[in-house]
């Protein structure tokens, strides 16, 4: 979390590190801060979203053609002026910002205490940019040397960015566990969590590996390992266009990915799946066939809304490969000793491909001997690069904190690599395979008509704005769907939601449900729609207020909703791919008519790059 920038060049530094902070505000915008070398290190830095430090700026000098900025996720300290970023060295004369943790930080503060060191503010990441003061006074050393040495030392994650009062127009980067891209330009360079701060002005960039630390200057990149040998930067060119990272018309970025999902999806089909030839192309499974088919085992790890995507897949995999599925929470894997046997396929799930606990875990898992495949939406993020093989998602950049077209995107995936190893293991007839192959193919066509009913939801979502709890209940494939639907709601619009099996509803919730309670059904017609009328039957004796996805025509849960949102009929497989969409647009509107800020929800972040 937390998001950095940095530029040394021939233009002016600071507009293009407080545009490049609002691109990476989805990494944490709890204070923002900028510090510029012009004729001496200037610091600027406040509680708050990048927008409210550029309204103080206003007349202030900020000049400078090098300078580093930061939007905060706070770990260490609470989000106020003096714990945001860039921090200031004891000389005053270094600035450093910092994304990631230093879990070692209090026993190296009590060392620096000890040698006289004062501490203006509560952070980890201070006690770091001092302890690399001192080293530097002490071995009388330059800063590249000194932050090596540190390095050493540190235990933890960074990615830390320094500039040096008595070196201007040079920036020092290093990275261990979190994300850093620097771009090349003409006589300049740009750095960034991501590449979104650079997209207009380069296409060249070098992602930097753990490891390694950077020395650059407007002419000049050099890229060395901790042991001080010099790398080779690798230049990869960005495909991305800027139009992806901007609103598009649309009020949120959270709406505009919404309405982006019949071309996500089908951008993410496009190339592979050939419903002519009855085929589905994916060089990562293709060339790893014999491990997926004959997998053990296949273990799927991810966080977060990816990790509904994994329940899902979990009842996709089993159903049509007969493969044994675990999902599990990354955070809980990595911390138990699992057992990984041969023959064990993980499966990671992620988005950002940045998430810090999906990719200690995946690590782990690798040095036991797991086969890693990888699904992810960010090209060449740590996660695609620690995987053995892997299928990108193709959504484009999701930039709303509360992923929705990367979710589907990865259903898709999920959908086609099961498919492929199910036809390769012979575990499904060839009428099904072909009828799926159809199923997928019409899907971005069903997102788009259920996108018709936005004014419909609109209007549910004003009238159920005021309730304070929801319950989220399905069956099967549905129930990852109910777990989905209430976690958008949480994140968004801050009502309390809860998603369970619509059976297990029984078990407890069931006590909750009075008529101060809505319960949102996903109530298409799948194999299990009778037992799920009965839920909601039991739901309406109670006066509970039922909102129900159905299916078009389909009259069964006609009578016993209050409100109701229908999709076009779909395979079950597919069936999570377009029952989720009413869902988020649900959570949308909620969260608007509650004037919370959709894109920026508080305390959330969009990459976790921390534990
Ligand atoms: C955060 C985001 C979620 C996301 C989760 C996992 O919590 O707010 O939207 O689902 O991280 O992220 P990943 O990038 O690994 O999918």
């Amino acid at each position: 979390m937390c998001g950095i920038v940095g530029y040394t060049g021939t233009k002016q530094a600071y507009p293009i590190i407080i545009k490049g902070l609002k691109r990476l505000e989805y990494r944490g915008y709890d204070s923002t801060g900028v510090a510029l070398l012009n004729s001496g290190l200037k610091v600027f830095k406040k509680k708050g979203k990048v927008a409210e430090l550029e309204e103080t700026l206003v007349g202030e000098d900020l000049h400078g053609f090098a300078g580093i900025g930061h939007t905060r996720w706070a770990t260490h300290g609470e989000p106020n002026d003096q714990n945001a970023h860039p921090h200031q060295s004891s000389s005053g004369k270094l600035a450093m910002i910092h994304n990631g943790i230093i879990e070692n930080y209090a026993s190296l503060k009590k060392e620096l205490i000890s040698k006289g060191y004062n501490f203006t503010s509560d952070t980890d990441s201070e006690v770091l940019l001092n302890f690399i003061e001192e080293i530097k006074t002490k071995n009388n050393c330059d800063l590249e040397e000194a932050i090596r040495i540190a390095l050493k030392r540190v235990v933890g994650a960074y990615v830390i960015l320094l500039i040096d009062e008595d070196n201007p127009g040079t920036i020092i980067a290093a990275r261990k566990g979190s994300p850093l891209v620097i771009g090349i330009g003409k006589n300049e360079h740009f750095l960034g969590s991501d590449a979104s701060p650079m997209l207009e002005y380069t296409k060249e960039v070098v992602y930097v590996n753990d490891y390694e630390l950077a020395i650059v200057k407007p002419n000049e990149l050099i890229l060395k390992n901790l042991g001080n040998e010099i790398l080779t930067p690798f230049v990869q060119k960005l495909d991305i266009e800027l139009a992806a990272i901007e609103k598009g018309g649309f009020d949120y970025f959270m709406l505009k990915e919404i309405y982006e999902q019949p071309t996500t999806i089908f951008d993410c089909l496009r190339g592979r799946l050939d419903v002519e030839n009855g085929t589905i192309q994916m060089a990562g499974v293709q060339d790893n066939l014999d491990k997926l088919i004959n997998a053990n085992r296949i273990i799927i790890l991810a966080c977060g809304t990816s990790w509904h995507a994994g329940l899902i897949a979990e009842y996709i995999f089993e159903e049509l490969c007969r493969t044994s599925v675990e999902v599990e929470y990354a955070s809980e894997f990595r911390y138990r000793n699992p057992i990984i046997i041969p023959g064990d396929v993980i499966i990671a799930i992620s988005q950002s491909g940045e998430t810090a606990d999906t990719l200690v875990a995946i690590e782990n898992a690798k040095e036991k001997g797991a086969f890693i495949f990888g699904i992810v939406n960010v090209v060449g993020s740590s996660i695609a690069r620690t995987s053995h093989a892997g299928a990108y998602t193709h959504a484009g950049s999701e930039i709303g904190v509360a992923s929705t077209k990367a979710f589907t995107a990865q259903l898709a995936v999920l959908t086609m690599v099961a498919l492929k190893i199910a036809k390769e293991k012979n575990t499904i007839s060839n009428e099904r395979y072909r009828s799926c192959l159809n199923e997928l193919n019409d899907v971005p066509v069903k997102v788009s008509k259920i996108l018709e009913s936005n004014d419909l939801i609109k209007s549910i979502a004003e009238k159920y704005k005021n309730f304070t709890n929801f319950l989220y209940l399905g069956r099967g494939y549905n129930f990852p769907i109910a777990l989905e639907g209430a976690l958008k709601l949480k994140e968004i619009s801050y009502i309390h939601a809860s998603g369970y099996p619509a059976a297990e509803m029984k078990h407890g919730p069931i006590a909750l449900v009075d008529d101060s309670l809505p319960v949102v059904f996903i109530a298409t017609k799948d194999s299990n729609i009778e037992k799920t009328i009965s839920n909601m039957q039991e739901i309406k004796a109670r006066k509970g207020k039922i909102i129900s996805i159905i299916t078009e025509n389909d009259e069964s849960a006609i009578s016993v909703s209050n409100e109701l949102i229908a999709v076009p009929a779909a395979d079950e497989i597919v069936a999570p791919m377009l029952n989720v969409i009413p869902l988020q647009l649900l959570a949308y509107y909620i969260g608007i008519a509650k004037g919370c800020d959709v894109d920026k929800p508080r305390n959330l972040a969009k990459s976790v790059t921390v534990e």
